[in-house]
């Protein structure tokens, strides 16, 4: 079913401040269905390939320096309207942006420690989701 699925990452900073477990009750009260996670720790060369799009911005040094800094958890997630509806519970990039209630307004530190990563259309998700995970790890 296109459309339904959309992948996040639990970024280094939220992991670090003892978030993953309010931050995976919130995906799950706001309706998602968790289909595949793991918890790891990314060398800098995949966060680099990962976040591959940036590669020409600015920030893409510091981007991938701090993906790479510490664990993340990574999961694909399940819900009609998947990847619109999950941006919406995310927020805004820079968190002194982002709408109360949503996940990075309550747990991101910066604009770059920003607490959860989002795919941005369902092709992406489809590619982020291939980068993590194999067919036999999703449930
Ligand atoms: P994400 O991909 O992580 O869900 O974030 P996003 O779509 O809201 O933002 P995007 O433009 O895709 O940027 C990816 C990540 O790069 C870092 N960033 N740093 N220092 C800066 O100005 C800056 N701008 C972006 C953030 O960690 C952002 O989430
Ligand atoms: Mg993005």
């Amino acid at each position: 079913m296109a459309g339904n699925i959309t992948f996040t990452m639990i970024k280094p900073d939220a992991v670090e401040a003892n978030n993953i477990g309010p931050i995976l009750a919130m995906i799950n009260k706001a309706g998602f269905r968790i289909l595949a996670m793991k918890y790891m720790r990314l060398t800098k060369e995949q966060a680099g390939n990962f976040y591959a799009v940036h590669k020409e911005r600015p920030f893409y040094g510091e981007l991938t320096e701090y993906m790479s800094a510490g664990p993340i958890v990574a999961a694909v997630l399940v819900k009609d309207n998947a990847v619109a509806d999950y941006r919406k519970l995310i927020g805004a990039t820079d968190p002194t942006k982002a709408d109360e209630g949503t996940i990075r307004k309550m747990f991101a530190k910066s604009i770059a420690a920003n607490a959860v990563h989002g795919s941005d259309s369902d092709e992406n998700a489809e590619i982020e989701s291939n980068f993590f995970f194999s067919h036999l790890e999703r449930y």
